[in-house]
């Protein structure tokens, strides 16, 4: 089988990008399944990841990452892969992606990406004593950190600051539709 065979499609992006709720409706528009990576960690560990950052730290939570991307890319049959924020950073998951899938990273500044996490957000990045500056801020600067990594890891880019949701998951299947003509061609 060639390696590109599944054909998933894979959302990246930072945190509050919509990469859960757009993955999920496209998902149901294209009749595949839909799999969130952090869900799938949870659902190994038998933990949140809050949680599963508080006992193991990042790295923990990273190597469990890891095992969860390898497993939704395994599918056979293409599925919808909503991955968590960070998945990118390592170089082993951008090739998998990349390898079984159309990686879409969804792109947005700062501040809206902060308007739609929101506080009191659960996620451990964006909550704790030592968020100076306020989650914009902390997100702005993951932004600068991660910004080659979706680079090397997208195959397209939506920019979804002035957008609904309803458009960004038209351009998100229209990317996937020419990508799928693509292959079959
Ligand atoms: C993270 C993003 C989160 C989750 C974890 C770490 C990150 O996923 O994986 O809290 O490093 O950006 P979402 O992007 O789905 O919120």
């Amino acid at each position: 089988m060639h390696a590109r065979a599944a054909g998933h499609l894979v959302l990246v992006g930072l945190m509050g990008a919509g990469k859960t709720s757009v993955g999920r409706i496209c998902a149901e528009r294209l009749g595949l399944p839909f799999v969130d990576t952090d869900a799938l960690v949870e659902r190994h560990a038998g933990r949140t990841v809050a949680q599963i950052f508080t006992a193991e730290g990042e790295a923990g939570f990273r190597a469990l990452e890891r095992q969860a991307v390898a497993e939704a890319v395994r599918s056979p049959e293409p599925v919808v892969i909503a991955c968590g924020g960070g998945t990118v950073l390592d170089p082993e998951n951008r090739a998998r992606l990349k390898d079984r899938g159309l990686v879409v990273w969804l792109d947005a500044p700062p501040a809206a990406l902060a308007a739609r996490t929101g506080e009191g957000d659960d996620r451990p990045l964006l909550a704790g004593p030592d968020l100076t500056g306020g989650i914009e801020t902390v997100l702005a600067s993951l932004a600068d950190d991660r910004r080659l990594a979706y680079e090397d890891a997208a195959d397209v880019v939506v920019e979804t600051g002035d957008l609904e949701a309803e458009q960004v998951v038209g351009r998100v299947i229209d990317a996937y539709a020419a990508h799928q003509r693509g292959r079959r061609a």
